[in-house]
């Protein structure tokens, strides 16, 4: 398994919608597994593929806290096939756009349809921080960031900041 290098805002490919993966096979395999190592190295409770500039329709999850047994799952083209009324807010960040965070209101329920590893399909009812990091993985495959939920404004300052951290990098490399 590689930890694989995270691509990070404004990089184009975030804003790709991500296609669906077609075969279950050891290269994806493959992919879930440098997909947990990077998360875990990094590190998050969520990554999806496109994240680690390969959009395809897989995202990977793991909300284990520290002291407790790792709990990976793998989601292999996940589809929202309910929400609920129920709204709730947490604050969100992303391993895209590091050290930024900011409340988000999301259905605070949703039933999610994917493949799982063995290329069976599932069914999810997702609550809680579940249901809010799966909404914003979905989001990712969709080319949406978090930071296209908060306001223009600060949407574009976190844009603006990235995006002159981007240029002096370039410029010192
Ligand atoms: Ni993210």
């Amino acid at each position: 398994m590689t930890i694989r290098p995270i691509v990070k805002l404004p990089d184009p490919v975030l804003k790709q919608v991500s296609q669906p993966v077609e075969r279950v096979d050891d290269e994806l395999h493959a992919l879930v597994g440098d997909m947990f190592q990077t998360m875990y190295d990094a590190p998050g409770i969520g990554l999806a593929a496109v994240q680690v500039g390969i959009p395809r329709r897989l995202l990977v999850i793991d909300l284990a806290k520290e002291d407790q047994p790792k709990d990976p799952m793998a989601f292999i083209n996940p589809e929202i096939v309910w929400s609920s009324d129920d709204l709730s807010t947490y604050e969100e960040g992303c391993l895209s756009i590091p050290d930024v965070f900011d409340n988000v209101e999301r259905p605070a329920e949703v039933k999610v349809k994917y493949v799982d590893e063995s290329g069976k399909q599932q069914e999810m009812h997702c609550t809680g921080l579940m249901a809010t990091c799966i909404q914003h993985e979905i989001d990712h495959l969709n080319g949406i960031l978090f930071i296209d939920h908060l306001s223009r404004l600060k949407r574009s300052m976190v844009v603006r900041k990235f995006t002159k951290l981007a240029r002096q990098q370039r410029e010192t490399a």
